[in-house]
């Protein structure tokens, strides 16, 4: 039996800041966005969007094609909680009238949590095929204005539904992973912005990406050449060139230009436009290999980096499934983002200073043009509107 990911979908917010509104609001060369961090284009959440509406919009078209009665398990993993003790699962479930005879449970470490959500999936249906798991993993990356992640910003959901016999990539056993008590990225619980050692946070990833590296050797005795095309995390697409140089440096490897973009290229289109989605940001990459690879894939062996600061980190692989082609929903992918209204530097800081949520009592005006919308907060509880 093999199991792993039978349907994946994304979602993003409905408008976006250009980085050239950007550079010049701040009178920096665009080329350091363009070229020095890989980013075109942050997706920027109005104050009535958030990591449930963008969840919501993730999963949805997932569980249009299958009887939602048997989800068996929510794991939502996100860096981005918006209650201290309810799950967002919970808040999902409901939104989304999800069976009750359901787990739901929150994972959290920064941008490794969608990994451990995917990874405890996949031990869970293995240990009870009947069980179909949805993972979600979502996040709005929000930094201080003016502080060095500022241009890395983005957000996004990932919603996949892990099965028995998976129809889109079967994961393998065998993980590389590293743990280490480190202080490169951190949200106190009192702020909403995150902060950041942002160089250091490069080079903790770097040298996590390497250790991660060598305990998946240890354990399945797999190489470099085994893997076909590599899918890392991205914080900013730049990092997926600076993360495979290091890896090809590391192991010695030998190969071309060619095989390096065949290797990585056509992962990092969507994220070079949406931004940072945290723990999202590796499976929007995983669907932009998907949506964007000039050749079929499958068969292929993926391996994938997950890196979360902190810092936990993980290496594994899985392999692409026949006729997984069938099964995509890069129309939805491109849509949305294609879609999304663009906002000048004084409306990207309303919406960045108005999602105020520590009050007793707020109102959302509509601006989130999806399904799904937070109106509001009535007596500190989160106001969900499904829209028909
Ligand atoms: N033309 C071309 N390139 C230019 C340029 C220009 N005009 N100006 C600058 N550059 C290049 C620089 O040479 C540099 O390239 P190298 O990395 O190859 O040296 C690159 O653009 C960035 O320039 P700076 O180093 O000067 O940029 P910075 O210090 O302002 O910010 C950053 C870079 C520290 C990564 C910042 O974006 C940041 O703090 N990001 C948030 C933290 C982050 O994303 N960390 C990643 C690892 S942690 C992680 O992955 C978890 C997570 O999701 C947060």
């Amino acid at each position: 039996m093999t199991v792993g990911i039978d349907l994946i979908h994304f979602s993003t917010s409905d408008y976006f800041l250009g980085l050239d509104t950007y550079a010049k609001e701040k009178s920096v060369d665009l080329d350091k966005f363009h070229i020095g961090i890989g980013q075109e284009k942050m997706s920027i959440a109005p104050p009535d969007e958030d990591i449930i509406t963008l969840a919501a919009k993730a999963a949805d078209p997932i569980l249009a094609q299958i009887n939602k009665d048997e989800i068996t398990a929510v794991l939502f993993a996100t860096e981005s909680g918006i209650d201290q003790s309810k799950s967002a699962g919970a808040f999902l479930h409901g939104l989304l009238q999800l069976p009750n005879r359901c787990r739901t449970v929150e994972f959290k470490h920064a941008c490794y949590a969608g990994t451990a959500a995917l990874q405890m999936a996949t031990k869970m249906v293995t240990a009870n095929p009947k069980e179909k798991i949805l993972v979600i993993a979502a996040d709005i990356a929000k930094y201080d204005i003016d502080s060095s992640g500022e241009a890395t910003q983005g957000c996004g959901a990932v919603a996949m539904l892990i099965t028995e016999n998976p129809r889109i990539l079967s994961i393998e056993p065998g993980s590389g992973y590293y743990t280490e008590d480190v202080n490169d990225f951190w949200r106190p619980n009192h702020r909403e912005t995150a902060l950041v050692d942002g160089k250091y946070s490069t080079k903790v990833y770097l040298s996590s990406l390497k250790h991660a590296w060598d305990n998946f050797v240890e354990e399945t005795g797999r190489n470099f050449y085994d893997i076909d095309a590599f899918c890392y995390h991205i914080p900013f697409s730049r990092m997926t060139e600076k993360a495979h140089k290091t890896l090809i440096k590391k192991v010695g490897a030998k190969i071309d230009d060619a095989t390096f973009k065949l290797q990585t290229e056509a992962g990092q289109v969507y994220n070079r436009i949406v931004g940072n989605s945290y723990s999202a940001s590796l499976y929007i990459g995983f669907c932009s290999f998907l949506d964007n690879a000039n050749a079929s894939l499958e068969g292929k062996r993926f391996g994938f980096f997950s890196y979360g600061s902190g810092c936990v980190a993980e290496f594994f692989t899985g392999i692409i499934q026949p006729g997984y082609q069938d099964l995509l929903m890069a129309d939805s992918h491109r849509q949305q983002i294609e879609s999304r209204q663009e906002l000048n530097y004084q409306q990207y800081l309303a919406f960045y200073h108005s999602g105020d949520t520590t009050k007793e009592n707020v109102n959302y005006p509509a601006t989130n043009h999806g399904k799904y919308r937070l109106k509001g907060i009535e007596h500190h509880i989160r106001q969900y509107e499904k829209k028909d």
